[in-house]
C-alpha cells in the first residue's frame, strides 16, 4: 500500500482510507524519504584492508585500516598474492571492529558498498565475497563501487561540490583526467600512455632506497626528502614536450628511466638523494600542470562547460607540493581546488561507503551475483547494464 501511495500520490487512490490512516502513511512516507541512511564500505582493491561506516548527513561513524606495509616494504613494492592473503586474514576483524567502533549493528546498516574494481585481481574478490555474503544473509542492498569514482566522489563528502566538475585522479594505478557530469557519468579527457604517476614515484623511491617510515607506500618518504632538496640542480626531460605537446595525456616512464639512470650515476651523499627527488617531483608536477591547463582550456573556454571546481584525489593528491601547484592552476581558471584531506586521498573505506551512499540515494543497486572487474573503464559506468 505504501508503495502504491508513493507511486501514485493522488487523493483518489486513498479515498476509502480514514484520515487517520492517511496521516500515518504520510508520516511513514516522509520518515522513509528523510531517514538518515547508513552505509558500510569495504575496500580491498590493493594493499590496505579497510572498512568504514558513513551516514548520509556526512558523518564518518568509524573507519578501520589494517596496513600491510610490514609485508610489502621488504619486497620493495606490493606483491598481489601476499596482499590477497593479508585481506583474507584481516577483513573479518576489520569489519567487526568498524561496526563496534560506530556502535551500530549490521541490522542498522542500509546498504553494503564494496570496491568491485578496478584493482588487483587476487585482492578484489576478498572484499566482494565478504560484502555479498553479509548483504545476502542480512537482506541488505549491495553496491559494487568503482574505485576511481569513489576517489572522485570523496571530495563531495568533505566539501559539497556540484556537478559538473573536472577531476584529476592521481594514484598508484591511475593518472586520469575526467569531466564529472553526474553520478556514473564521466568523460575521460586524458590518461597515462604508460605508467601512472604514483607507480613512477614508487619506482624512483625504490631506486633511491627510501625507508617507508611506517607509511603504507613510499610516496610520503619521497615527498619528505624532496622537501629538503634543490629542484634546480638536475635538469630532467619534461615528458611529451615536443611532438605530443598539445595532446591531453600523460607519460611518466621516460622520466622514470632518466631518473633511475641519474641515481646510478650521481648518488654519493644524502644531499644528492634530496636534490634528485626534488627535481623528479617538480617535473611530475609541471607535466601534470601543463596537461591540466590544456584540459581546462578545452572544457571551460572552448566547450563552455560551467565547471564548478577542480577536484583532485588519489594517493598522490596527499602531497603538499602537488596540492599547492594545483590550487594555483584552478585559481587561474577562477574555480576552487577541492581536495579531500590527505588521509581520505589515499585508499580508504570511507570513500567506498560515501560512493555507496550516493548510489543508494540514486537507487543504483547491484545484484548479489556481481563479480569483480579488475579492469573497469570509468566511462562504462554510463551504460545501464555494463556487465
Ligand atoms: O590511491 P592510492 O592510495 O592507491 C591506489 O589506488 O593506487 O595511491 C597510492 C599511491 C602510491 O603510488 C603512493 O606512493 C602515492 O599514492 N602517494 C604519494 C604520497 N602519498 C601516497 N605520492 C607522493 N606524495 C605523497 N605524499
Ligand atoms: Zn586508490
Amino acid at each position: 500500500m505504501l508503495s502504491r501511495f508513493i507511486r501514485n500520490n493522488n487523493i483518489t487512490t486513498i479515498k476509502y482510507q480514514s484520515l487517520f490512516k492517511l496521516h500515518a502513511q504520510k508520516q511513514l512516507y516522509t520518515t522513509t524519504i528523510n531517514k538518515k541512511k547508513i552505509v558500510l564500505g569495504i575496500e580491498t582493491s590493493c594493499d590496505d584492508t579497510s572498512a568504514a561506516i558513513v551516514t548520509s548527513d556526512r558523518q564518518i561513524l568509524s573507519e578501520v585500516v589494517k596496513s600491510q606495509q610490514e609485508m610489502h616494504e621488504p619486497m620493495g613494492g606490493i606483491v598481489p598474492t601476499l596482499a590477497s592473503l593479508g585481506h583474507s586474514r584481516h577483513l573479518p576483524n576489520v569489519i567487526c571492529e568498524t561496526l563496534d567502533r560506530a556502535n551500530v549493528s549490521i541490522a542498522d546498516i542500509d546498504a553494503i558498498a564494496v570496491t568491485r574494481g578496478p584493482g588487483l585481481p587476487p585482492c578484489l574478490p576478498v572484499g566482494l565475497n565478504a560484502a555479498k555474503t553479509l548483504a545476502a544473509v542480512n537482506k541488505k542492498p549491495l553496491i559494487g563501487v568503482h574505485h576511481m569514482e569513489a576517489h572522485a566522489l570523496t571530495a563531495r563528502l568533505t566539501t559539497p561540490t556540484s556537478f559538473p566538475f573536472m577531476t584529476l585522479l592521481i594514484s598508484g594505478g591511475h593518472t586520469l583526467l575526467l569531466t564529472a557530469n553526474g553520478l556514473g557519468d564521466y568523460d575521460q579527457l586524458g590518461t597515462t600512455l604508460d605508467t601512472a604517476v604514483g607507480e613512477a614515484i614508487d619506482k624512483v623511491a625504490r631506486a633511491l632506497k627510501l625507508d617507508w617510515e611506517g607509511q603504507s607506500s613510499p610516496g610520503p618518504a619521497l615527498e619528505r626528502v624532496a622537501s629538503r632538496g634543490d629542484p634546480t640542480r638536475f635538469q630532467l626531460p619534461m615528458p611529451m614536450l615536443q611532438r605530443k605537446k598539445s595532446v591531453i595525456a600523460f607519460s611518466f616512464s621516460g622520466l622514470k628511466t632518466s631518473v633511475e639512470r641519474l641515481i646510478q650515476d650521481q648518488v654519493k651523499i644524502e644531499q644528492d638523494i634530496n636534490d634528485i627527488a626534488a627535481a623528479f617531483q617538480l617535473t611530475c608536477i609541471r607535466h601534470i600542470e601543463q596537461k591540466l591547463r590544456l584540459a581546462l582550456h578545452q572544457e571551460m573556454i572552448m566547450n563552455k562547460k560551467p565547471l564548478t571546481a577542480l577536484v583532485v584525489s588519489g594517493g598522490v593528491a596527499s602531497n603538499k607540493m602537488f596540492r599547492s601547484k594545483l590550487e594555483q592552476v584552478a585559481g587561474s581558471y577562477d574555480i576552487p581546488l577541492v581536495c579531500p584531506p590527505p588521509q581520505l586521498c589515499t585508499d580508504n573505506g570511507v570513500m567506498i561507503a560515501w560512493a555507496g551512499l550516493e548510489r543508494l540515494e540514486a537507487g543504483l543497486l547491484d545484484e548479489y551475483t556481481i563479480t569483480t572487474l579488475p579492469k573497469w573503464p570509468i566511462e562504462s559506468l554510463k551504460e545501464k547494464n555494463p556487465l
